[in-house]
């Protein structure tokens, strides 16, 4: 969510600030701004896309600067205008940031008190302006920023420069991610590190209440108490090619395309003799046995994984598992002891309301386990231990290989609990993992080469106004995903229920043309599910249906359309793996809707890659 962007060097740093927020266009935002230090601090920017910034600065063809920051913003405080745009102005300074300052409002009134006149709605404002007369006082940047930070309650990644201090960028932050890095071009500091990786592999994520000062490449750290210290140096794994879309025409459809490859190096490395292990000590012993009961927190597309999670570990290991959505749970005064592990998913690493749960779970004495994509993130350093889903960087908006590899990794966790718990013989175990690494790879590769078959019947769908997912057991979790991620890339309204459930309400909704797309994987519910289909064929429903090639064969299903996903069988137990390739036909149904009605697919509209805000 909101990217930022500096940079101090021997370059001029316009371009630099506009290619580098080009790079963290997949966070989402609404405006644009940078500033940058000619002999005062200039700033151009406007409300709408990077396009329009670079319009703007086209009236600006003269500035030059070797230093300066930029900013794509996510509305919280205040409409999306060229007014509320960051960066924001205090007398000495300008910043950008990105997160919420909950105490806005009290430090507003303190502000006005003393003469500054504000104007923007934003939070952030308030925030530079409150640095600014700390600034004011001592010109002293540190001082400055520590005395502001020490009132501000809230989350926040602040770039700043001062107008008299000119090849110099200072940052903090709380809650809210911000890297730096320097190369013989100069210095950077980054929301994210796509916007670095062309200059540099190696970075500082920055620690929680720690400035960074940049002069050119030259980078110190300060604590609160203004002494030098030492923050440890990361590198990045992944090469700029696999964050680019390698000749696909989005990054969404390239990142399905990946879902093979990151199940199978992800099952791979968590796996020995065949057997799942992670290679974390209280995982891979009798520790994770002690837990009386699991709960799966997550949001959105993480929190369906966590629900395929529920199905899998409750079939498999016998424990009872609750899934909570992170805003939910941390609100409703969860009970929770060092009997129950919290297992925390996400992509990102740091959504605010899955990495305050984590927090809250740690307090309450649970054991928190996370499952992460993004190395280093906030949740994956906080939580007590964590599995790293290895899908690499996921650009789209739209969650897609994440997903496929955080269910990956909850099946494996499913399987060491399991044999932990004595619920599964060896043997099974050992043939779920081989299938895992070679026969979901594979299904997911056949789905992907049907593609084109998707998109001929997803013809049928740009004009609907609303589409129900209908499915039982695991095939209804699937459906929520495929629901959420029609409905985030279309806005077609889309709602998924448990198809036993239509009768309690939803069906009065069902007429004449109405589409349905209902999930078949599951032999044992597949004839409850298809009950529901004839409820709905009877109404006047257009109905899609989504199954396996064997329920396709065996039963008689009332459709106007299908979509035959390949058996992902292993001997004695039915369909627990076609839930993977089930989900890829999902994905490719949202994406081909998306992109045949012409939509940003990777960018929607309103929605942000990563929520770093409340
Ligand atoms: C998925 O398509 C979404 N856009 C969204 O629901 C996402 O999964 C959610 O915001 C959680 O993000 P995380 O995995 O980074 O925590």
């Amino acid at each position: 969510m909101c990217g930022i962007i500096g940079y101090t060097g021997n370059e001029n740093s316009v371009p630099i600030l506009v290619e580098g927020l080009r790079a963290l266009e997949y966070r989402g935002y609404d405006s644009a701004g940078i500033s940058v230090q000619e002999d005062k601090i200039i700033t151009v920017k406007t409300k709408g896309r990077l396009d329009d910034l670079a319009k703007k600065l086209e009236e600006h063809t003269d500035l030059s600067s070797g230093c300066g920051i930029g900013h794509t913003r996510w509305a919280t405080h205040g409409e999306p205008s060229d007014r509320n745009s960051h960066p924001h102005r205090g007398k000495h300074l300008s910043m950008v940031h990105n997160g919420i300052i909950e105490n806005y409002a009290e430090i507003a009134d303190m502000l006005k008190k003393i003469g500054y006149v504000l104007e923007s709605e934003t939070d952030t404002e308030i925030a530079a302006k409150l640095i600014d007369s700390f600034y004011d006082e001592c010109h002293d940047p540190l001082k400055a920023i520590f005395s502001a930070t020490e009132i501000i309650r809230g989350s926040y990644a602040f770039a700043i420069i001062f107008e008299d201090i000119p090849h110099k960028i200072y940052a903090i932050r709380k809650d809210n991610p911000l890297i730096v890095a320097s190369s013989e071009n100069g210095g950077f500091i980054a929301s994210d590190i796509p916007a670095i990786l062309k200059y540099t592999r190696t970075y500082f994520r920055i620690d929680e209440n720690v400035v960074a000062e940049l002069d050119g490449a030259n980078i110190d750290f300060y604590s609160s108490s203004r002494n030098k210290i030492a923050q440890p140096i990361e590198t990045v794994d992944w090469d700029i090619e696999q964050a680019q879309k390698g000749g696909f025409p989005h990054f969404m459809v390239k990142e399905i395309n990946d879902e093979p490859s990151a199940v199978r190096k992800t099952v791979s490395a968590y796996q020995q003799d065949d057997l799942p292990h992670f290679g974390i000590e209280k995982i891979d012993s009798d520790f994770i046995c002690k837990f009386k009961s699991i709960n799966i927190i997550a949001c959105g597309t993480a929190m369906h994984a966590g629900l395929v999670g529920k199905y899998v570990i409750e079939k498999f290991a016998r424990v009872p598992v609750n899934v909570d959505v992170a805003s939910e749970f941390r609100y409703r005064d969860p009970i929770l002891s060092s009997d129950d592990l919290v297992i925390l998913v996400s992509q990102s690493g740091e959504t605010a309301d899955t990495l305050a749960a984590l927090r809250l779970s740690k307090e309450a004495g649970a054991y928190t386990l996370a499952i992460v994509n993004v190395v280093g993130s906030s949740i994956a350093r906080e939580a007590d231990s964590v599995i790293y889903t290895l899908a690499g960087p996921e650009i789209s908006v739209a969650s897609t290989k994440a997903y496929s590899v955080q269910c990956a990794v909850v099946y494996m966790f499913a399987l060491r609990l399991a044999l932990a718990r004595n619920k599964i013989s060896v043997e099974q175990a050992r043939k779920l993992c081989v299938s895992l690494q070679t026969s979901v790879p594979d299904a997911i590769t056949n789905v992907i080469k049907f593609g084109s078959k998707i998109r001929s019947v997803s013809k049928k769908y740009i004009n609907a106004e609303h589409i129900f997912f209908i499915g039982r057991g695991v095939d209804s979790y699937l459906g929520t995903e495929g629901s959420l991620k029609l409905k985030e890339i279309s806005y077609i309204h889309c709602e998924a229920y448990a198809a036993g459930e239509l009768k309690h309400g939803t069906i009065s909704l069902i007429s004449e043309g109405t589409p349905v797309v209902a999930i078949t994987t599951q032999s044992n519910v597949c004839e409850k599910t298809i009950s529901g289909i004839r409820e709905v064929k009877a109404r006047g429903a257009v109905v899609l249906s989504i199954c396996t090639r064997s329920i396709a064969e065996e039963y008689n299903i009332p459709c106007d359309d299908m979509i035959v996903i390949p058996d992902t069988e292993i001997d004695d137990i039915d369909n627990v793996l076609d839930p993977f390739a089930c989900a890829t036909a999902l994905q490719l149904l949202a994406y081909h809707v998306s992109e045949l009605k012409g939509l940003d697919v990777d960018k929607p509209r309103n929605l942000a890659k990563s929520v770093t805000v409340e």
